[in-house]
């Protein structure tokens, strides 16, 4: 299980994004936080900012949209470079046939869980999917504390997983860092995202370096 450490631009300088998008080279994608003001109480940026970040990185875009009605605009987003897409279950109208639509235009399909979206309601759709994104926070915010309750959710994740013989990878999101990555790793996830961790940092890419060596241990 090849670990991928991807930062989060949510807790980047908006105002400095190619040179942030840079400054964890050697991440295996960038995380790119797209919010509405209505599936999450807080609005962050749409595809001409994707289009702008992904002509700005070579590292791929891993795009977590945290918006209603994705069935909708998902697709403008692999239109606009994102090698990975994200909708919500919650907010979905029709998941299978957007994962479906999402890698017949070229991208990566994933679906994000909130923290009281039980996954096993969807078992039967995860050969649909390359990801699935388990929440360790309510979405809408940076810099949250971990949810602790969610680790057995990423197991039971895992454990379907393997039950199925599946090629999904298992992300987490929301209060991962150096005291919190190696508790998700042991409960199965493979994919962190790290805002805060990463860009709170001193030095990005070592706080990368870091968190790789946490969850490979
Ligand atoms: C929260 C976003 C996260 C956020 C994580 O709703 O989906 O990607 O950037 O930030 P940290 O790592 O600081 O919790
Ligand atoms: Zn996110």
């Amino acid at each position: 299980m090849a670990v991928q450490i991807n930062p989060s631009i949510l807790s980047a300088d908006f105002a400095r994004l190619a040179d942030e998008a840079k400054a964890v080279e050697g991440a295996d994608w960038l995380h790119v936080d797209v919010m509405d003001n209505h599936f999450v109480p807080n609005l962050t940026l749409g595809t001409p900012i994707v289009e702008a970040l992904a002509k700005a990185t070579d590292t791929p875009l891993d795009c977590h949209l945290m918006i209603e009605e994705p069935d909708r605009w998902a697709p403008a987003y692999v239109e606009a470079g994102a090698g990975s897409v994200t909708f919500h279950a919650e907010a979905a109208a029709a998941p299978v046939r957007l994962a479906r639509e999402i890698r017949a235009k070229g991208a990566r399909a994933s679906m994000a869980l909130k923290p009281a979206t039980p996954v096993e309601q969807y078992e039967d759709l995860l050969p649909e999917l390359d990801m699935l994104l388990i929440m360790t926070v309510e979405p809408g915010f940076g810099g949250q504390a971990f949810l602790d309750i969610m680790l057995p959710k990423i197991r039971r994740t895992r454990q379907l997983v393997a039950k199925h013989g599946l090629d999904l990878w298992v992300q987490v999101d929301g209060g991962v860092s150096a005291e919190t990555v190696e508790r998700c790793a042991e409960a199965g996830a493979d994919v962190f995202v790290a805002g805060s961790a990463v860009y709170g940092a001193k030095d990005p890419a070592s706080a990368v370096r870091g968190l790789r060596g946490q969850a490979e241990a």
